[in-house]
């Protein structure tokens, strides 16, 4: 069924509930929830700079980052609607050091999902006005029902989700997100707060002319990414390429699939294994990108076929229209990984 542009996420997910593998209601209350947790956040994101919200938290996060109070914030709002709301058994955030287990009704621990949050993405772009996103990713549990969550339900490779998203906090919100069954993204009316399906069937251009990789790292990249980069500048056969960056993976990836383009976070020598983190940024990114006609990849294997080993595992990723993945791991394939 060809979704129509004017039904509101609400009517979308109750149209497109039985899409659902295990076709139960409550995969669209979580989607709900996080809905709901999407406008809470939104509602302070945009008021950031009017009260005294911006700066550090003074503290930093597991990975030795300084978090922004804007994260914490948001990291807050995500689990308490979902706590509240009990429809999930756990929740893993990158500003969480370990996992949360969720209770739910009557102490049970008989709920079935997982998800994993990157509660603020793009976080360094705050303070100035820029566009900053949420990225979300929800899985089956493995362990038994009725049992508290174990960190296997976490350590699930990108391939068994079953549904992925991402918030942007753009020149308008958006909630773009998957089943499975393609990608669709809702446009937020902030006056009456519904979201509306604004972008159906979203599809990333085959081919794009749009590389976004944060050139300032240049002389640390392997030398495939190296060659790409140049392959992309080189003025042979009047190449088209252009160069976009916003720090951000959410908004980068956001233009990338509506104008068609590439995003390239590699490994460095300093950071062998790239910045993003598998569970929260690259895995749902992945999900979107391949319902999307899209590709991400570390420059060798398939992103969601990586096995995690750690809640806060990274990964190099590359990711975005398919020729252009294409091209740009050909290069990387040409030399050893390092
Ligand atoms: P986060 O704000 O969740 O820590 O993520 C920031 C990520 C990603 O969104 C962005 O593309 C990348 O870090 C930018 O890193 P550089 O500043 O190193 O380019
Ligand atoms: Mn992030
Ligand atoms: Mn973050």
């Amino acid at each position: 069924m060809t979704p129509q542009k004017n039904t509101t996420l609400g009517e979308f997910i109750i149209e497109n509930q039985s899409e659902f593998r295990y076709s139960s209601g409550e995969l669209s209350r979580l989607i709900n929830s996080i809905r709901l947790a999407a406008k809470v956040v939104n509602h302070e994101v945009n008021k950031a700079g009017l009260v005294d919200i911006l700066g550090d938290a003074g503290d930093t996060n597991v990975q030795g980052e300084d978090q922004q109070k804007l994260d914490v914030y948001a990291n807050n709002a995500f689990i308490k609607t979902l706590t509240n709301r009990e429809i999930v058994c756990g929740i893993a955030s990158e500003e969480e050091d370990d996992f949360i287990t969720i209770k739910g009704r009557n102490e049970k621990n008989d709920n079935k999902y997982v998800v994993l949050i990157d509660p603020l993405d793009g976080s360094s772009n705050i303070d100035v006005n820029v566009s900053v996103g949420t990225i979300f990713s929800i899985y089956r549990r493995v362990t038994p029902e009725g049992t508290p969550v174990t960190i296997d339900d976490f350590l699930q490779p990108g391939n068994k989700q079953v549904a992925a998203g991402y918030i942007i906090y753009g020149t308008s919100t958006m909630i773009v997100y998957t089943t499975g069954h393609g990608v669709n993204g809702f446009t937020l009316n902030p006056a009456i707060g519904t979201y509306y399906l604004s972008h159906p069937n979203m599809r990333f251009p085959e081919n794009g002319t749009i590389y976004s990789v944060n050139e300032g790292n240049y002389v640390h990249f392997p030398q495939g990414v190296k060659d790409y980069i140049k392959y992309c500048q080189s003025e042979e056969e009047d190449r088209p390429y252009t160069s976009r960056y916003i720090g951000s993976l959410v908004s980068d990836f956001h233009r990338n699939m509506i104008k068609g383009g590439i995003y390239i976070y590699p490994n460095t020598a300093k950071d062998p294994n790239g910045k993003l983190r598998l569970l929260y940024e690259c895995n749902p990114m992945a999900f979107i990108a391949e319902q999307a006609g899209g590709k991400a990849s570390n420059g060798f294997e398939r992103i969601l076929d990586i096995q995690p080993t750690e809640l806060h595992q990274r990964t190099p990723f590359i990711c975005g229209s398919l020729n252009m993945v294409q091209k740009a791991e050909a290069f990387m394939q040409k030399h050893k990984r390092s």
